[in-house]
């Protein structure tokens, strides 16, 4: 067995069995202000405490697109979302309030979210290639009042559809704000806001902050929602997994649309009070290197997906840039092959470790650590304070190198404290009596390593990111050519896997290129440009059991070229 062992070094995380031993999470606690004040809001323990501690001419954030290039110092950072947070408060943002961020990376963006968190409010994120359809869903979901976007995004929000939703702000100059009666102008209300801390709302360690949307294999997006206490473990994971160190320069490539661009996009980095870079823009081999070695990045966090495409990427791009700075390198969201882990050894001369987690669990449950041996393949092993097991359907725990749920012992600090409007789907999860049942398959060697195995369900992870197959298909059958659809993912070598769709026209269509080319454009402008289908398969019939429900597991058989196993439930077998 292939093992990489750790470089010689010191690590915040010294010995790991040792701490999984003597660690409780009362510890963390010295780290906050709110222990010494009992005035909890995380926002205030991401920016303001770096502040009164003496750190606030640090540089907290460096932005920049091809147009802007900018940097903000911790006492910047504070005012910026005092004022932020005044303007919600103006607005008659209340605690608990959920407020919506539908914005391209920008400092603006950060403002707000953490604006908004101070108010009070719990901040939905969404991802600025959201169409008007995914918009829709998750601000009727989540019955929102509040929006934050920009004069570019502003038409796919359908506020007449929504009457839940009464302010609207738009970014930019005011222009746009004098379109429409909801619609006021955020650039203005901040200009015109105290940069005082009189709008931070003191809360509960267990009111919430966040709500993610997520998908599941059936069903709508459901609004993942997490509580400030989450803090406690965005920190220790930051300075255990992340090995954070006062004077690192740290980027985290996700999006804040997806949980590990709120996680550790902004809260882990920003709790531990080291300078965070974001980089705006789209991705492309020579403007990430580029940021890497303009920044003097030391800590880089990103994705299997976006290490593919740079392996694949010709190597002299490579050798242009001088990346001697980093120290360590992070990895989430996928499987991260070993072939990726030792073209990192190859290339950086450094270890890319592997963090398994999920939008539900908040936080890094699952590591590989700089003090400790590597075995690639393997997400390693669960951080101190957290217990991981590999379970039965019944919840008898399986032995070493059995496959079987991977499921996390309930109770941890940044675990979701509910589904928004859906106690059900929540109680899933918890079903069996002390876990959280993940979804993923895994099993555990006898050295205690996990390894990923694949999703239980349908979800799939395309270029990381998790789209269900029902809001495609929901939309695929909204299509004036369509029947039925049935959307798989198909493994593929640089995403993971790519979004395949199987559909069956409806009377008087014919399959035809041109006719592909439409439903793709046709999802790419409803939905998302991540959720479009790269394969389409045209089919007479799609399998379907008695009741009606498309059979995935028949489709992906297909494609496989594998067994269909059992189809006894299948009409017209
Ligand atoms: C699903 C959760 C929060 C991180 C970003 C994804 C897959 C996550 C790994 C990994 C293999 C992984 C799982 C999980 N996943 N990390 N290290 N190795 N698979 O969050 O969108 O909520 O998706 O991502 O299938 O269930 P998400």
């Amino acid at each position: 067995m292939e093992i990489l062992e750790p470089k010689q070094g010191t690590y915040q995380l010294e010995d790991y069995s040792r701490t999984r031993e003597t660690f409780d999470w009362e510890q963390t606690k010295e780290a906050f202000s709110w222990n010494k004040t009992g005035n909890v809001n995380i926002a205030y323990e991401t920016i303001d405490r770096h502040v009164d501690e003496g750190r606030g001419e640090k540089t907290a954030l460096y932005y920049s697109d091809a147009s802007r290039d900018e940097a903000y110092t911790f006492q910047a950072m504070k005012e910026k979302t005092n004022q932020a947070a005044h303007v919600f408060k103006d607005l008659g943002v209340k605690k608990g309030d959920p407020v919506f961020i539908f914005m391209p990376r920008s400092p603006e963006l950060y403002f707000a979210l953490l604006g908004a968190v101070k108010a009070g409010a719990v901040v939905g994120p969404l991802f600025e290639a959201f169409m008007q359809d995914a918009v829709r869903a998750r601000l009727e979901d989540s019955e929102a009042k509040m929006i934050v976007t920009t004069p570019e995004l502003v038409s796919r929000i359908p506020h007449e559809e929504l009457p839940h939703l009464e302010t609207i702000l738009v970014t930019g100059d005011s222009s746009k704000a004098d379109e429409h009666e909801k619609y006021v102008s955020f650039d203005e209300k901040m200009k015109a806001a105290s940069t005082d801390d009189s709008a931070i709302e003191w809360v509960d360690l267990e009111d919430g902050f966040v709500l993610h949307y997520t998908s599941g294999s059936t069903g709508k997006p459901k609004g993942v929602y997490h509580v400030h206490k989450a803090m406690l473990q965005q920190y220790q994971t930051a300075k255990w997994v992340l090995d954070l160190r006062e004077d690192d320069i740290y980027w985290c490539t996700a999006d804040p649309g997806w949980v590990t661009g709120t996680s550790y996009g902004i809260f882990g980095p920003w709790l531990y009070g080291v300078t965070n870079v974001v980089r705006g823009g789209r991705f492309s081999p020579d403007d990430w290197y580029a940021t890497l070695q303009n920044y003097k990045v030391t800590v880089w966090y990103s994705a299997p997906t976006a290490f593919r495409m740079l392996m694949a990427a010709p190597k002299e791009i490579l050798e242009k840039y001088d990346l001697s700075s980093l120290r360590h390198i992070l990895s989430v969201g996928e499987p991260l092959n070993p072939e990726v882990v030792r073209w990192g050894w190859d290339v950086f001369g450094l270890r890319i470790h592997d963090t398994w987690w999920m939008t539900e669990t908040g936080a890094m449950l699952i590591c590989n650590y700089p003090s400790e041996p590597i075995k690639p393949g393997s997400m390693g092993k669960p951080i101190p304070g957290v217990d991981a097991s590999i379970i039965d359907d019944d919840g008898n725990e399986l032995g070493p190198n059995e496959m079987g749920n991977l499921a996390i012992r309930a109770g941890w600090p940044a675990q979701m404290r509910k589904i928004w409007n859906n106690e059900p789907k929540f109680n899933e999860y918890f079903a069996i009596e002390g876990w959280y049942v993940s979804g993923d398959t895994a099993y555990k060697d006898e050295d205690g390593y996990f390894w990923f195995q694949g999703r239980n369900d349908d979800v799939i992870m395309t270029a990381g990111e998790r789209v269900g197959p029902f809001e495609i298909e929901s939309k695929l059958v909204e299509h004036e050519a369509i029947a039925e659809a049935g959307v798989i993912g198909k493994p593929d070598e640089i995403r993971g896997h790519i979004i395949k769709a199987f559909v069956a026209l409806k009377d008087g269509y014919e399959p035809s290129d041109d006719l592909q080319d439409n439903i793709k454009k046709f999802i790419k402008s409803e939905l998302a440009a991540h959720a479009v289908p790269r394969e389409i398969e045209f089919k007479d019939k799609l399998p379907k059991t008695r009741s009606g429900k498309i059979m995935r597991r028949v489709l992906k058989a297909w494609e496989l070229d594998e067994p269909t196993g059992d189809l006894s439930t299948m009409d017209d077998a």
